[in-house]
């Protein structure tokens, strides 16, 4: 296949691309480097742009024919969207229209898109399956909403088939340590855990203990970075053989406390963690944790890294590099 990968040089579009090059498929990356890394793309086509720049997206689609388009470009800081919405609706929405528009104008189609579990809010009964309410609570969730109702209505008016795949907590890193996480700032927690344990951040915070959770703290769940990426080689695969536009859930659908995952990196690094007590966050709700099913059914998606030592030992390969120990 000849895919387009915009967002290529952020963590989960770095391993898509690597994974893309890996199964023999050619690949043309679009990147603003806005949040990415230009040495984090191992091969391909790389295209330096914005998506919100039309005349480029023009001249990619003239000059290419891909079997398919995967969007990972976007901003994806919860609470900074609540701060600087009109960022999110500017990058995440309205540049999407932009390819929605030129993708629509060139013929292209087969479109997988990067969601999330933000989509949903506040869980109203867990694991959270696809017909589970969405009522976002912050912008970055309404933004990803938003695309989702343009991508239905671009296939009901266009024929534009597209997956939205509604990622939970990506974790992990590829397990031959050459990618990993890279967020700046980072705030998502098995980072964050292994910097403490790396010293390169002084301690870990915990923001609330008194949940209604067996130990009190947050229960998430994290699939790995791989395990999503192999859901999108599926996921164009299915658009590739007619199947409809959708959306499907990613996840572990195994939870695990922020307790757990503090105690499992302690195990796996072999060092002490520094952690910090903190209020809770306004809008952290107790459970998030997916029912992953119809991915499962209907891509034949199968996770092969769902146990949470082997996410934070891939992940602790990459911190290591990153901290040089
Ligand atoms: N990381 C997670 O746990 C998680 C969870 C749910 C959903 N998602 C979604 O997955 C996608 C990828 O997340 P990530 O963690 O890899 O983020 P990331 O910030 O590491 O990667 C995003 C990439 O998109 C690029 N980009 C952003 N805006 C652009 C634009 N206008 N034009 C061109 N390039 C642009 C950035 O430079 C970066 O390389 C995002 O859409 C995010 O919302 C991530």
């Amino acid at each position: 296949m000849n895919v387009l990968v915009i967002g290529g040089a952020g963590y989960i579009g770095s391993h898509m691309v690597k994974l893309l090059l890996e199964s023999g498929n050619s690949v043309t990356v679009l990147d603003n480097f806005s949040t990415g890394h230009r040495d984090a793309i191992l091969g391909g086509e790389v295209i330096e742009g914005d998506l919100g720049d039309q005349p480029i997206l023009d001249r990619i689609f003239s000059s290419h024919r891909f079997d398919g388009v995967i969007h990972f470009a976007s901003l994806i800081q919860v609470g900074e969207s609540v701060e600087k919405p009109d960022r999110y609706y500017r990058n995440n929405v309205a540049n999407t229209l932009n390819l929605l528009e030129a993708m629509h104008e060139h013929g292209a189609g087969n479109l997988i898109f990067s969601s999330s579990a933000a989509v949903f809010g506040e869980p109203e009964c867990v694991p959270i399956d696809e017909r589970h309410p969405k009522n976002p609570v912050n912008p970055y969730g309404t933004s990803k909403l938003m695309v989702e109702r343009m991508l239905a209505d671009f296939d009901h008016a266009y024929g534009l088939r597209s997956m939205s795949l509604r990622y939970f907590n990506a974790a992990g890193a590829d397990p031959d340590g050459l990618l990993g996480e890279r967020h700046d700032p980072e705030t998502h927690l098995i980072p964050l855990v292994l910097q403490a344990a790396s010293g390169r951040r002084r301690a870990v915070k915990v923001f609330g203990r008194d949940y209604d959770t067996p130990d009190g703290t947050c229960i998430r769940d994290y699939v790995h970075v791989v395990d999503l990426c192999e859901a999108h080689l599926l996921a164009l695969a299915y658009l590739g053989d007619g199947g409809q536009t959708d959306a499907f859930n990613l996840g572990n659908g195994n939870g695990f406390s922020v307790q757990e995952v503090i105690d499992t990196a302690q195990r796996v690094t072999g060092r002490a963690i520094g952690v910090e007590d903190a209020p809770r966050r306004p809008g952290d709700p107790a459970r998030l944790v997916a029912d992953a099913s119809r991915a499962r059914q209907e891509l034949g998606w199968a996770p092969r890294y769902t146990n949470l030592e082997r996410i934070v030992e891939d992940a602790w390969r990459w911190e290591s590099r990153q901290s040089r120990i």
